[in-house]
């Protein structure tokens, strides 16, 4: 592995994921993945589809096992992955808005089911709508929405389920590129604003190092961190980065490692098309 960011020693991470494997069935979804993620840090995960990404993240958020020999460690203290189940916020690949509930209700749902009482959860989403961009859609239901307030409505979930690790899978994917370029600089804003700690899945190489103080690139399946590159570009980050030269140099390595991996897992789907 090509590590070009260690964690400063002084800081002790707040997750340790070591050794970790997944398999199901006859597949190896993940294969001696390693990661550590510092408190505060923004990691972005890039890979080719199919890779274990979200296999990883729902582990993380404690509901699938890894196979024995993983170990996990969550503010210092070695654990299973079920005993992170609740200590994490999370916000799957899919927004998982429930239709027949409004915006402020879908909002809620986590805290509500954490017992927080309904009404004290819907006061404090309300104070968050204006932040969400979602000031005056809260009795509006998920259909009446467009896909970008659909996406806030979920990342508004996650983020009033108030853990110091945040999980985000895909959270923009489904968005077009304009959209999706004014909730990434809005998301950065909110992440400065509450200080949590994010780990972020996209396939966007732009998003990845834009976002993030890290990018994590694994290989293909069995996925495992194949490159680390670590982002020092100056924060608060605006649009002009994009066609910065560094920018544009570590978008190169960044791309290279994805395309050899990319390669790997479409010649491995192909020959099993063929076998
Ligand atoms: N519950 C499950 N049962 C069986 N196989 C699974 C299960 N979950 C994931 N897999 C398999 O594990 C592998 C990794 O899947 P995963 O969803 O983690 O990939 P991913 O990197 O998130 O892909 P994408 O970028 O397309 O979202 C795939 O081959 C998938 O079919
Ligand atoms: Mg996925």
């Amino acid at each position: 592995m090509n590590n070009t960011s260690s964690l400063p020693a002084a800081v002790p991470p707040l997750l340790q994921m070591r050794r970790i494997d997944k398999t199901f069935g006859h597949v190896a979804a993940l294969k001696g993945f390693d990661a550590s993620i510092a408190p505060g840090e923004f990691v972005t995960v890039v890979g080719p589809s199919g890779c274990g990404k979200s296999t990883l993240f729902n582990i993380v958020a404690g509901l699938e096992e890894p196979d024995t020999g993983a170990i996990l460690r969550f503010e210092g203290k070695d654990c299973e992955a079920a005993d992170l189940l609740g200590r994490v916020s999370f916000m799957p690949q899919r927004d998982l808005l429930l239709p027949w509930r409004t915006v402020i209700d879908n909002a809620i749902l986590a805290i509500e089911v954490e017992g927080t009482p309904r009404k004290q959860a819907r006061e404090q989403a309300l104070g968050m709508l204006p932040e969400f961009g979602l000031a005056g859609f809260e009795n509006q239901y998920p259909h009446q929405l467009s896909g970008g307030m659909r996406q806030r409505v979920a990342l508004m979930r996650t983020f009033l389920f108030k853990r110091d690790l945040m999980l985000l899978d895909e959270p923009f994917g489904a968005l077009d590129a304009l959209t999706r370029t004014m909730m990434q600089r809005w998301l950065l804003d909110v992440w400065q604003k509450h200080r949590r700690t994010i780990l972020f899945i996209t396939h966007d190489v732009d998003e990845a190092i834009f976002l993030g103080d890290r990018v994590l690139v694994m290989s293909a399946r069995p996925g495992r961190v194949k490159l680390e590159q670590r982002i020092e570009l100056p924060r608060p980050r605006s649009a002009e980065l994009l066609t910065a030269p560094e920018f544009i140099r570590i978008k190169r390595v960044l791309l290279d490692a994805i395309e050899e991996e990319s390669m790997k897992s479409f010649t491995a789907a192909t020959a099993g098309a063929t076998q």
